[in-house]
């Protein structure tokens, strides 16, 4: 059935790849719908006594509207599309109770976080409907940008779309880097999502061929909710701190004039000193702060660069999709700034020291070959070159996505590590798409792609890294305070469908 959207959709296939001309099937959304402020999530700092800092998060159905005139099912935390934005303070200790109002299994992952596994919200961290589920751990976490979803084995993607997710903001009053703290006000949450509605303002969930090999992308932009959102800034200095909440889009950051930004901190906390940017990749699970200058009556928006193909030389149908994903330019989120702008602040210096944990350190290495297509079953390893290249193994209709060949099995541990070592893991992917792997427990750092250094603003503590086709990344991390021989940690790609259908595997820590 070719219905409306579709048929823009197809409109745009083969237009011009590079530029900031916006694609003609995103623009049709965004012009559709005036320009609203943006929503900002409420912000949750807990209720402190006896030294503990409790939160009460409610998994609940509701309705949320995202397009005029239409109301649309969604599910949130406390609410009723994403959740409040969490404030913990480093450390102290927090005790999280966790209802499960949606009427289906679900559970609800602290991302970035350093903890007990068993408190860690994964796939064996399950809360059946109307139960409940008290977590508690101490935040060791750096001040930064983290956030919690749901984690629920093969289903997650489905929940985080409809709304079960939210961010996390920890604060270390003992850090003192002078940047814009004022909520909503001049330290904007943006959590960008990617959804697909319905002529009945439905969310539309994988029902497209392609989505099952991409992953979830949908053809409208929302931030916090909103659909073609603006800010209105009344001061000169904006620190965003950017969530990339999608199912699977990658987004190429940049504003419509071009203007620098400074990146100040990534996945696990601040970077050692602001890095001037003019473009940002974000893949699934990454977050970036960034600190934009506006002057009196300033207009920009916050769009989406078209990536060139990544895989241009490759042929076929897959190719073909593949050659589609990340190339449509769009507008992601609009800034006005007011004829007088308070003056909040100037762009530090420095913000960090990071300690680069040596290469030496590493008693161990590990290689994780990141796959689509091969690995029918789980425990197959049908080895390098049998998957999507070659046209052989399960084939992407089926949407067989592996490590190492592997399917995640929840009785099933891939990985034993030593408790209080330090390990590199090699990351490869043999596949012709970029797979965001993403590591439970912690932070790791980036030490190289293909042999060189990362970038700047990739220095810093990461808990997701970019795997593009071809590449072998190489990611150093430490394994400490927590030893369970019984309860694992995840890795995976993030890519929610790439997850939900098995490109996850299991590591325990003893
Ligand atoms: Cu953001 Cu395993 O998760
Ligand atoms: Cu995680
Ligand atoms: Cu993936």
């Amino acid at each position: 059935m070719l219905t409306r959207r579709r048929a823009i959709k197809s409109l745009g296939v083969g237009l011009s790849v590079a530029g900031l001309g916006l694609s003609p099937w995103l623009r049709a959304q965004h012009n559709a719908i005036s320009q609203q402020p943006l929503s900002i999530p409420s912000l949750d700092s807990g209720t402190f006594s006896a030294g503990i800092n409790k939160f009460d998060l409610n998994l609940q159905r509701g309705k949320h509207s995202f397009l005029p005139g239409l109301s649309t099912e969604t599910l949130g935390i406390n609410g009723n599309y994403l959740g409040p934005t969490l404030r913990f303070k480093r450390n102290q200790k927090v005790a999280l109770q966790v209802s499960n109002k949606i009427g289906e299994p679900s559970s609800l992952h602290w991302h970035g976080f350093h903890l007990p596994p068993t408190e860690d919200g994964g796939p064996h961290q399950e809360i059946a409907a109307n139960q409940v589920w008290n977590p508690s751990f101490d935040v060791v976490q750096f001040a930064g940008t983290y956030w919690y979803h749901s984690h629920v084995m093969h289903n997650a993607g489905s929940q985080v779309y409809q709304g079960l997710a939210g961010m996390i903001i920890v604060e270390d009053e003992e850090q003192d880097v002078p940047l814009p703290t004022n909520y909503g006000v001049d330290d904007i949450p943006v959590i960008l999502q990617d959804r697909r509605f319905g002529d009945d303002g439905s969310l539309l969930y994988m029902n497209r061929y392609e989505d099952q090999v991409m992953g979830m992308q949908g053809d409208t932009i929302v931030v916090n909710g909103t659909v073609n959102p603006v800010i209105t800034t009344a001061t000169r200095l904006l620190r965003l701190r950017l969530l990339n909440a999608s199912n699977a889009r990658t987004y190429n950051l940049g504003f419509s004039d071009n203007r620098e930004f400074y990146q100040v901190a990534s996945d696990g906390g601040f970077l050692e000193s602001p890095v001037p940017l003019t473009r940002l990749t974000l893949a699934v699970a990454e977050r970036a702060e960034i600190l934009v200058e506006f002057d009196p009556f300033d207009e920009a928006t916050l769009i989406n660069i078209a990536l060139p193909p990544a895989f241009p030389d490759f042929p076929g149908a897959m190719s073909e999709m593949m050659r589609e994903l990340n190339t449509q330019a769009f507008d992601i989120l609009h800034f006005r700034a007011q004829s007088t702008l308070q003056d909040n602040g100037e762009l530090p210096t420095q913000l960090a020291d990071i300690y680069r944990l040596p290469e030496a350190a590493a008693t161990n290495t590990r290689s994780f070959r990141l796959g689509m297509g091969n690995g029918m079953r789980s425990g197959d390893d049908a080895g390098p070159g049998r998957g999507a290249r070659n046209g052989r193994g399960g084939g992407f209709g089926g949407g067989q996505f592996s490590i190492n060949g592997r399917l995640m099995a929840e009785n099933y541990i891939n990985e034993r590590i030593e408790f209080n070592t330090t390990e590199i893991w090699e990351l490869t992917n043999t596949s012709p798409m970029m797979h965001p792997f993403h590591v439970h427990n912690g932070q790791f750092q980036i030490l190289d792609r293909d042999g060189s250094p990362p970038p700047d603003n990739e220095m810093g503590w990461k808990d997701t890294v970019q795997v593009r086709p071809g590449q072998l990344v190489r990611i150093v991390m430490r394994f400490t305070d927590f030893r369970d021989e019984e309860n694992p940690y995840m890795y995976h790609c993030h890519i929610l469908e790439h997850e939900d259908r098995g490109m996850m595997g299991q590591f325990l820590v003893v």
